[in-house]
């Protein structure tokens, strides 16, 4: 460690003697793992590369590739890196597992010269690039502009991001080849065979797939005004409405369009902006549109609320039973909790998967 200090300090100083432009190309790699500045990009390991066994398909055919769409952004990148590393590591055929990131900004411009996306847009894509370099994402851009007027604040501000309601514009923002899809939050790791959730069996009818909560309380997630409305409550006529979170949905990409259910979903956002009828962002109005209709997955695979509710993000315990995925959902994220030295013992589940090389201690290794 002094050692290598010694050696950078000396390149440092060398470089001081010689003309100020070179300084700065000499110093550049080292500067970011020196200097704790803000600018400094978040570095990662490198993950290991995960190989297909025997028994699974040729890596690249369509035959038995499971696709997973995630958003990408720079808030909750440690959390994505994460939650890659651990589908990576627990499933059978790694290299027949396609991710799709949705990255926010509007679909590049044609034509020479550089288009509205900038180059720090990019930067979550390039950690990911470095991180898993045999992995070969595809990036997909979701238009803000698309759901920015039809937000209505919720009581966390963190779920009124309009990337957070990418997930409504799966079946217009993935490319047609993609036929079903698992979408998951960022603040998740699987430790089981991601295989077996994304083939559940939807039947001849279900368009979507995820653990389904009938004993919650289904009244609290929408307003007075919603229930004393009796047009409004004719929503649910017909079906019994269960909670279910959307963090974690298995999708039939080809229904879905079929249905018409990304303009089903947006009429419910109207609603709400005229109305308050809900508390939370995105995930009311696909209540509205699914619950009671989804097809139910077992509990295992949705171990959700490990971040607490969503005004002190509290420390809670495991649901009883099998793990198959572990969900922090709610405000506190484990690797906010971790460094602030103030983790949850659910937080120590997560710390495994983190692949974050604090700047700190990159020097140290
Ligand atoms: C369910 O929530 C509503 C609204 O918050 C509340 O009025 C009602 O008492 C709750 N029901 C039960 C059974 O807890």
């Amino acid at each position: 460690m002094a050692a290598l200090l010694m050696a950078l300090l000396l390149v440092v100083a060398t470089a001081a003697s010689a003309s100020p432009i070179r300084r700065v190309d000499v110093i550049r790699l080292p500067s970011s793992s020196l200097s704790s500045s803000a600018s400094a990009p978040p570095s990662f390991r490198e993950a290991p590369a995960f190989r297909n066994g025997e028994e699974c398909p040729p890596r690249g055919s369509p035959e038995g590739r499971v696709d997973i769409a995630m958003t990408l952004d720079a808030n909750y990148l440690r959390g994505t890196v994460a939650a890659v590393f651990s589908i990576l590591q627990h499933t059978a055929c790694p290299e027949s597992v396609a991710f799709h990131f949705l990255v926010a900004g509007a679909p590049p411009r044609r034509g020479p010269g550089p288009g509205p996306g900038t180059a720090a847009d990019d930067d979550p894509l390039a950690a990911i690039r470095a991180t898993f370099p045999y992995l070969d994402p595809s990036v997909h851009r979701f238009d803000p502009s698309r759901v920015r007027g039809r937000i209505s604040r919720s009581v966390r501000h963190a779920l009124d991001q309009p990337l957070n309601y990418a997930r409504i514009y799966l079946a217009d923002t993935l490319p047609a080849g993609v036929r079903r899809v698992l979408y998951l939050d960022s603040d998740v790791v699987v430790v089981d065979d991601v295989r077996k959730l994304w083939s559940v069996d939807l039947g001849d009818r279900h368009v979507v797939a995820a653990p389904e909560y009938c004993h919650a309380n289904f009244t609290k997630y929408f307003t007075d005004a919603f229930w004393s409305d009796a047009g409004l409550r004719a929503a649910f006529r017909g079906r019994r409405p269960c909670y279910f979170n959307t963090g974690v949905m298995v999708m039939d990409v080809a229904r879905w369009r079929r249905g018409g259910y990304t303009r089903r979903v947006e009429e419910w956002m109207a609603v709400q902006k005229r109305k308050r009828i809900y508390h939370l962002g995105s995930l009311p109005p696909f209540l509205l549109v699914l619950a009671g209709d989804i097809k139910p997955v077992d509990h295992r695979w949705n171990q959700h609320g490990l971040g607490g509710d969503n005004m002190e993000g509290r420390c809670r315990n495991l649901h009883p039973g099998p793990v198959s995925l572990l969900h922090w959902s709610g405000k506190g994220k484990p690797w906010l909790r971790l460094d602030s030295r103030k983790p949850c013992t659910v937080d120590y589940l997560w710390a495994p998967y983190d692949l974050y090389k604090a700047a700190a201690t990159a020097l140290e290794e």
